[in-house]
């Protein structure tokens, strides 16, 4: 038994991170847009849904094993793309590709993240997949998508809800930076968290190495931040999607769909999957939860795409809940960054543990034996269900 094996819970991870984590960076990862209303709905909209128990199955040779983009996935979980991870905990983003890697799930690397994709690349050995923001400094962008080809990347993630950033009062109030700026009150902070701060001391990876040295105007940290803010594309439409697609030269998926018409546009344009999603609530607050809108969305073009989805992931359950719902596959943002605050690689890795174990236990106990049988026989018309018509 390792010291992270007494939390039980993605909760209990949590408040583990909150305490070894300095409280700007925590709060980054703990929050919404303005009221947070939508964050607060992706978790609580996978209360409303009952899973259907079911009895005296033989439950022997159970899997959890199946498919994500074609590639095989020892259970339906992949990271999602998650800015500043390597704010977290130093050298998060390598981290936590390295328990994904050892999990046998896809580990997704933003263009936001600390460590670069080389970083990753030198690190780990099973390709991974790489979530682009597109820019307006377009040869920026292709320089990127060509590292990403180079690092071989097997899928990139475009993001297409976030051409203007929603607000987060915390990171307003906390006065958030990248990498922070010592202040009294961050001073205060670190000296309560001692092995964040050594930690940090130790690494050389502690701003955001997928444009610095790459961008000629982001010479020092002030001037990347300054590039970053006004580069964000206001025009970013749908036939974009086929030129990043081409540079490429592999399998894209649109992330941010939360839409039916807009699942089919991006399936017009190309797409070979979709990522359901509201970015953990952190875009426009008032959007209805991801579980929510997601079987109008598989209606619409599930039997033509594989649909993902993420938002509110902090169990098992909810990983199968979201497959019952029609979901190919689920990822998650927050349970991960909660692991890797918790205890780094192992941190991450106990996450992703916690949800195996659930959804193992869980499907058993609804008499299914393997996780790609899951399905809309597994969950009771509900209210939140029987709205979208499903
Ligand atoms: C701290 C944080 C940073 C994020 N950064 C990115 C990012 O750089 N790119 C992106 O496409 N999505 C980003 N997301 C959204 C996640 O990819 C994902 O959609 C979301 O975390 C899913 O919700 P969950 O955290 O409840 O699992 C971020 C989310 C969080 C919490």
């Amino acid at each position: 038994m390792t010291s992270l094996d007494r939390y039980l819970t993605i909760d209990d991870l949590k408040q583990a991170a909150r305490r070894r984590v300095p409280k700007q960076f925590f709060d980054y990862a703990d929050s919404g847009a303005w009221t947070e209303q939508t964050y607060r709905a992706n978790e609580e909209d996978f209360a409303k849904i009952t899973l259907r128990q079911r009895v005296a199955v033989n439950l022997e040779n159970r899997n959890l094993g199946s498919e994500m983009l074609g590639q095989k996935v020892s259970m339906p979980v992949a990271i999602a793309p998650v800015g500043s991870t390597g704010m977290q905990s130093p050298d998060g983003e390598i981290k936590a590709a390295r328990a994904a890697e050892k999990a046998g799930i896809p580990f997704t690397l933003s263009t936001m993240a600390i460590c670069s994709i080389e970083d990753v690349a030198e690190n780990t050995s099973t390709p991974f997949w790489f979530q682009l923001y597109v820019m307006r400094d377009r040869p920026f962008v292709h320089r990127l998508i060509d590292r990403a080809r180079a690092a071989k990347c097997s899928a990139l993630v475009i993001t297409m809800d976030l051409q203007i950033l929603g607000q987060r009062h915390k990171d307003i109030r906390n006065g958030l930076l990248v990498p922070p700026k010592f202040t009294p009150k961050f001073m205060f902070e670190i000296a309560r968290k001692p092995g964040w701060a050594l930690g940090m001391l130790g690494t050389k990876r502690r701003t955001f190495r997928n444009i610095h040295g790459h961008v000629t105007e982001a010479t020092n940290l002030q001037s990347l931040t300054q590039w970053t803010r006004k580069q964000f594309d206001l025009t970013l439409n749908w036939n974009d999607i086929a030129w990043i697609k081409e540079r490429f030269g592999g399998k894209v998926i649109v992330k941010g769909v939360l839409d039916p018409e807009d699942a089919q546009r991006a399936i017009a344009a190309g797409a070979d999957g979709i990522i359901v999603s509201n970015h953990g609530g952190r875009q426009l607050d008032g959007a209805p939860s991801t579980i929510r809108v997601l079987p109008e969305i598989v209606d619409a073009v599930g039997s033509k795409t594989e649909v993902f989805m993420d938002g509110g992931i902090r169990s098992g359950q909810d990983v199968i809940k979201a497959l019952a719902l029609g979901a190919k596959g689920t990822f998650i943002g927050r349970a991960m960054n909660y692991g890797l605050g918790a205890g780094g690689e192992a941190g991450v890795t106990r996450a992703l543990d916690i949800i195996r174990a659930e959804m193992d236990t869980s499907m058993a106990l609804m008499g299914e034996r393997d996780i790609r049988n899951i399905g809309p026989h597994n969950v009771y018309s509900n209210d939140l269900v029987k709205r979208q018509g499903y």
